[in-house]
């Protein structure tokens, strides 16, 4: 078998048979394939598609291009939740300290910043020491002693994502359904959970852009897990604006903080993370009812559990917990530019891609594989959609190290805020839910 013959296959649109994918994952992970030709077959993919059959053989293969976790006896008690990524989506953050400290173990591999979104493993490791390259054996010694770990994919989890997911951050490749669905559902499947809770996003800030799009990435993520014997739950999820005010890094972490502290109880990260708490609660049976769940969710978050179970998280894993008293213990940016409104009426819109964007010029964001990240910068927005403002308000604020990249960064987000005079509606937070049929 020869790779320039599976590219070529692939991009006259015809389907792969397992054994050439296999060839194909197995001769990325060995390296006897160079980058230009896993980058030239993403391509071929991103314009030809493939079947659901083909999505299913690739994620097998990439689950068994490393280990797997098994968890025994508590394989049906772990949730797992994943994000296709959005910009400002730190409900990651939010959820799993809420989930852990109300006695559901999580075990989660996440991923770095792609494309234009942000990731989990970069927001987490701007806490000072925090890692998440944890070994399989610590990951699982975590989980059964705190309830709760993040690792990522790592040299023997997934190492086919691990160099996909590198290579298609950098070629354009990323917003193809079965790479998107065999990236997040080999992930999910190889770290062992028994519960795999899905938010798939749709919107300016997500790769999907229409809902129709998202149900559809849903319907091929849940059917892989149904073809593997692993139910997944897909929410879906709008991803038109950013997610809560903060867009970055460190600065993702603190507001999840804020949020842990009892301190942000309305708007979109407070609905999501409750949303997606008790959707987990249910789903591993600890409760049928939804507003009893609901409202345990809220008494885990009021009482503080979660907030120490972060603590408790951050300390396990190499971090310095002063960061959730202290927030100078982060990087601290060397600019902080307040920008006002000029206009008085509502915030109608503010485009999540335009905000990314601006981000990732300033620095929060990679443009290269393994560019460095700067977690210090990042935009925090004053003003959300819905809200009331008078021209002279500070709308936006950015933190940045350098003043041309912030000079950039505000022509993005100036222009990604849309006015009108009447205030508008409210969308609704959860689009659908798509089940194993
Ligand atoms: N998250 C992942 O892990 N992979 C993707 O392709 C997109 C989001």
């Amino acid at each position: 078998m020869r790779i320039v013959d599976i590219i070529d296959k692939k991009k006259k649109g015809y389907e792969l048979t397992r054994e050439e994918i296999d060839f194909f994952i197995s001769s990325l992970v060995d390296k006897t394939m160079p980058d230009y030709q896993a980058s030239a077959w993403l391509m071929a993919v991103w314009f030809q598609g493939m079947t659901d059959v083909e999505t299913s053989y690739l994620t097998e293969a990439m689950i068994n291009s490393g280990e797997r976790i098994d968890f025994g006896d508590w394989t049906g008690k772990i949730v797992d939740k994943h994000s296709t990524g959005g910009v400002g989506d730190k409900v990651t953050i939010t959820l799993i300290p809420v989930l852990a400290a109300a006695g559901i173990p999580i075990a989660k591999l996440s991923g770095k910043g792609l494309g234009h979104t942000g990731g989990t493993i970069d927001k987490l490791e701007s806490i000072p020491g925090f890692s998440c390259a944890l070994s399989i054996e610590n990951l699982k010694r975590q989980v059964k002693d705190i309830g709760v770990a993040i690792g990522q994919q790592t040299g023997n989890l997934t190492p086919a994502d691990g160099i996909l997911y590198a290579l298609r951050d950098v070629t354009a490749t990323i917003d193809a359904k079965p790479l998107i669905a065999s990236s997040v559902v080999s992930k999910k499947i190889a770290a062992g959970a028994g519960n795999i809770v899905l938010d798939v996003k749709y919107g300016s800030g997500a790769f999907m852009k229409t809902p129709e799009d998202a149900v559809e990435l849903a319907k091929i993520m849940v059917n892989i897990g149904k073809h593997l014997n692993r139910p997944i739950t897909a929410v879906v999820t709008s991803m038109e604006e950013p997610l809560g005010r903060a867009v970055g890094n460190s600065v993702e972490v603190i507001e999840s903080i804020e949020f842990l502290k009892g301190n942000i109880v309305t708007g979109d990260i407070a609905e999501l993370t409750y949303d997606f708490a008790t959707i987990a609660l249910m789903l591993t049976g600890n409760f049928v009812d939804e507003q009893t769940a609901r409202d345990y969710v809220k008494e885990i978050i009021l009482s503080g559990k979660a907030l120490d179970k972060f603590r408790e998280l951050i300390i396990a894993q190499g971090g310095n917990p002063a960061v959730v008293d202290d927030y100078g213990v982060f990087k601290q940016s060397k600019y902080k530019l307040e920008i006002p409104a000029e206009t008085s009426g509502y915030v109608k819109k503010i485009d999540a891609y335009k905000v990314a964007y601006g981000c990732k010029l300033l620095g929060a964001g990679r443009e290269k594989k393994g560019d460095p990240i700067d977690y210090s910068v990042g935009v925090f927005l004053n003003k959300k959609s819905g809200e009331a403002v008078q021209a002279g308000d500070i709308l936006y604020t950015i933190y940045a190290n350098d003043e041309s990249k912030a000079e950039l960064c505000k022509e993005y987000c100036s222009d990604a805020y849309e006015y009108c005079t009447e205030k508008p509606q409210k969308e609704k937070s959860i689009y659908a839910v798509i089940k194993p049929e």
